[in-house]
């Protein structure tokens, strides 16, 4: 006996950021809406963000902040959908949060508190979500209608809402629907690689710096074409921290990146001072003052910082120097979507609204958050982006 398919105006597929956002202001404005997702729970990538805290915005938001190939195409949604009106609903649910550097919002206790909140809003909104929910098919009738094909059964609506997000952390139930979905009804799609991800080291830079894990250092860490300040984190695996999670989303296979280690000071002033002060002091005693010492044996080497300030000529001093604030490292590879917190590329921008974030392809389909070709640098980012492409949606499904 066939079954009874279930009808709604718009059907949203995810419910984590996007998705509920989107859910939410569709719901207000009268919609009936129903969120599929095939996780057992809502949001759990908002619940392991910001290392349970959630960073869930940013004070200063700009297009510069985000990666895509049409970098013009976020600005719409962000300035329609901003921070502050992100934080006015935190606010309104009392909850509490702080500011870390570079202005990112994060939540005093818990994830769990902005996923609260989006899950009250929803309720309020009257938005059903189905979890548990597997989707096996997506087609769309000579009336421009959608059926979704499920796990639980069919369901129909004239709005599609895709908020799948990107591929990183598939035991999180990320998936590559959103892309097969774009590509079915014709989608350009930008290849997609793992962003603000660690980098894997090289055999013999991994043997060399195997004794560092868990030294951070205060670095500036560019290439050709950015540079960001901020901490860098040895591992066991080999570099993370902020500054490289950043730089990831920017680093090509086989590219050298650059490290100044001591971005604070000028090091060869520095020891040229010392050398004129303290002509018999070792390089490994004044070095220790600036830089872990483990750090420095690493790079240097026993012999070079066992040696008296007075035995380093001027050369050899410029050496260090340049060893130390342009340490030139090639990384072997990146973690990969196992550990990374975005997926740079995605659905072409130039095919969808920026406005409503519908595509021009299909009238009735839309994509939001992170399965779009818009990334967001750490800080917040990419839950802005979620938040402002979700809100757009929301207003015309
Ligand atoms: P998101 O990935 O959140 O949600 C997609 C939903 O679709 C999920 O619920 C999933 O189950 C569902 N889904 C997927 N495939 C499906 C299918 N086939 N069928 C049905 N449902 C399906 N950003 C930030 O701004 N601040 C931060 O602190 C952090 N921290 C952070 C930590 C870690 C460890 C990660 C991995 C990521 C972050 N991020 C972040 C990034 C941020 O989590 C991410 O950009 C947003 O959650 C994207 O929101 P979306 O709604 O687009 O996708």
């Amino acid at each position: 006996m066939p079954t009874v398919a279930t009808t709604t105006d718009v059907l949203i597929i995810g419910a984590s950021a996007s998705g509920l956002m989107c859910a939410i202001e569709a719901g207000k404005r009268g919609r009936s809406v129903t969120v599929l997702d095939h996780a057992s729970r809502p949001g759990k990538k908002i619940l392991m963000s910001g290392g349970g805290r959630c960073n869930f915005t940013n004070t200063e938001v700009s297009a510069d902040n985000f990666i895509s190939h049409n970098p013009h195409f976020c600005k719409s949604a962000l300035s329609r959908y901003t921070q502050w009106d992100f934080i006015a609903m935190v606010d309104k649910y009392h909850i509490p949060y702080h500011e870390r550097d570079h202005g990112k919002l994060f939540c005093d206790n818990s994830a769990r508190d902005i996923l609260q909140m989006l899950l009250a809003e929803c309720s309020k909104a009257h938005a059903t979500i189905r979890l548990d929910c597997h989707i096996k098919s997506i087609d769309r009738d000579e009336r421009k209608a959608f059926t979704v094909e499920t796990s639980p059964g069919t369901f129909r609506a004239s709005s599609l809402v895709i908020a799948s997000g990107g591929l990183s952390i598939p035991r999180m139930c990320a998936s590559p629907l959103g892309y097969k979905v774009a590509e079915q009804f014709g989608h350009h799609i930008w290849p997609t690689t793992a962003g603000l991800v660690p980098f894997t080291l090289q055999p013999h830079d991994r043997e060399r710096l195997a004794d560092l894990s868990g030294i951070a250092v205060a670095s500036i860490v560019s290439n050709a074409r950015i540079q960001f300040r901020d901490n860098i984190l040895f591992t066991h695996r080999g570099l993370s921290g902020p500054a490289i999670l950043q730089i990831s989303s920017y680093w090509k296979a086989g590219e050298t990146i650059s490290i100044n280690l001591l971005a604070e000071l000028d090091v060869l002033d520095f020891l040229k001072t010392r050398r004129a002060t303290q002509p018999n002091t070792r390089l490994k005693t004044v070095l220790a003052e600036v830089l872990p010492k483990r750090l420095m044996l690493a790079l240097l080497g026993e012999k070079t910082v066992d040696k008296p300030l007075q035995e380093l000529s001027r050369h050899r001093m410029e050496a260090i120097a340049r060893q130390l604030q342009h340490w030139q490292i090639k990384p072997g590879g990146t973690e990969g979507y196992r550990t990374a917190e975005v997926t740079l590329g995605g659905i072409d921008c130039n095919e969808l609204s920026s406005r409503t974030m519908e595509s021009s392809k299909v009238k009735g389909l839309y994509f939001i958050g992170e399965v779009v070709d818009v990334t967001g640098w750490l800080g917040g980012y990419n839950f802005q982006w979620a938040w402002s492409s979700g809100w757009c949606a929301g207003q015309v499904v």
